[in-house]
């Protein structure tokens, strides 16, 4: 089968590789419809992810067809329609039992990592009974692409900031992350959305969609006198990072109004200063993380509810057999895109 790898630094190859079989007995076997690539797809082939090989197949985010199951799979059959978390877990230890997925002692980001991963026909679940999610009839493949990672990560970053009726949170970053976040901080409550980004084309876009009501660009605009003049002169009642920019961490802490959750939910590609001197009496939470995607099932009701919607994000739709061009491009991020979607089949 065609499966596309991490080559060498900044380097991505489709090859042929063998059909995965199961190897555990809570393994399975999907046939990839979709896939996406992704900006920590970007982060491994740049050599910024230590645990990640080189020759692996790329890809933690996609929908599919199960075609084969391992025999402890209980809640799954051959032909469901399914997306995947982007987390290996194993449901069962000290971790999983608290919902901090993410830290499993079994698992962890695997898929696309540091195991084969989905840009391909076909990939190996690993403990598939917990990472699979049977996708609504009601909703397509397109529709349910990305509840495994990026809207996954976007609630992640909106439920850190443990938001309540009225709020009004600031998300940094009008990424796929940041566009998710803002729609599940409406969900849960928020009242006011404060948008910010360098890219004046998303921003325009979060402010038409209704994904945000107050729009900043931090090039043009003075981003801490815009916040206060929007909260009362407090600061933001939350504040999610989903930029990962060169100063962005500095401007989360800097627009949250004193005794605010700060979520980072970027990754950065380099250290981060905490000027606790200056923040001293602000008495902010910090709080950071790789996405504990427990809540797919959820993600899919709401999508089906129509009260979210990830649509928006596929910018263009590639075969397989492009996706090295589609690389290429993604990393230009020509076109204005957000995400590419890849189909396998
Ligand atoms: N925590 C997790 O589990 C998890 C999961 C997925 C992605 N991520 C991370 O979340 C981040 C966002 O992901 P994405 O796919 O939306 O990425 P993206 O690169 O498409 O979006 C980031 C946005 O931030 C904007 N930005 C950059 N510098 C800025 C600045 N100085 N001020 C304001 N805006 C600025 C960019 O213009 C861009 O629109 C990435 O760092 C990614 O690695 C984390
Ligand atoms: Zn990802
Ligand atoms: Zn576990």
């Amino acid at each position: 089968m065609k499966a596309l790898v991490w080559d060498s630094i900044g380097k991505v190859k489709l090859i042929d590789k063998d059909m995965p079989k199961i190897e555990h007995p809570r393994d399975a076997i999907v046939k990839v419809t979709l896939s996406s690539i992704c900006t920590s797809d970007l982060h491994i082939i740049n050599g910024y992810v230590p645990k990640a090989k080189q020759g692996i197949t790329l890809g933690h985010e996609f929908v599919g067809e199960i075609v084969s199951l391992g025999e402890d799979i209980k809640n799954l059959q051959i032909g469901d329609r399914v997306s995947a978390n982007c987390e290996t877990f194993c449901g069962e230890c000290w971790f999983c039992q608290k919902g901090y997925i993410n830290n499993c002692q079994n698992g962890g980001w695997k898929l696309g990592c540091s195991i084969d991963g989905c840009q391909a026909e076909y990939v190996r679940v690993p403990f598939a009974d917990t990472g699979l999610t049977k996708i609504p009839e009601s909703i397509s493949y397109e529709n349910a692409l990305f509840v495994g990672d990026i809207l996954s990560s976007g609630y992640f970053g909106a439920e850190l900031c443990e938001i309540k009726q009225g709020d009004t949170i600031a998300v940094i970053g009008c990424g796929p992350v940041g566009i998710c976040s803002m729609q599940c901080a409406k969900v849960m409550g928020a009242e006011k959305i404060i948008a910010l980004d360098i890219d004046q084309t998303r921003l325009e876009l979060v402010k038409s969609k209704g994904y945000a009501d107050i729009i900043i660009n931090p090039l043009t605009q003075n981003v801490e006198n815009i916040v206060k003049e929007q909260t009362s002169n407090r600061g933001a009642d939350g504040v999610i990072e989903a930029a990962g920019g060169k100063d962005t961490f500095q401007t989360a802490w800097q627009i949250a109004r004193p005794n605010a959750i700060v979520a980072v939910v970027a990754m950065y590609e380099e250290n981060q200063v905490l000027p606790l001197p200056q923040m001293y009496g602000k008495n902010l939470i910090f709080k950071t993380g790789g996405v504990d995607a427990t809540h797919c099932k959820e993600l899919l009701n709401l999508i089906a509810q129509n009260k979210i919607s990830t649509d928006i994000l596929i910018s263009e739709t590639y075969s397989l057999n492009e996706i090295e061009k589609a690389y290429e491009l993604f990393e230009e991020k020509n076109n204005n895109c957000l995400k590419f979607a890849i189909k396998s089949s």
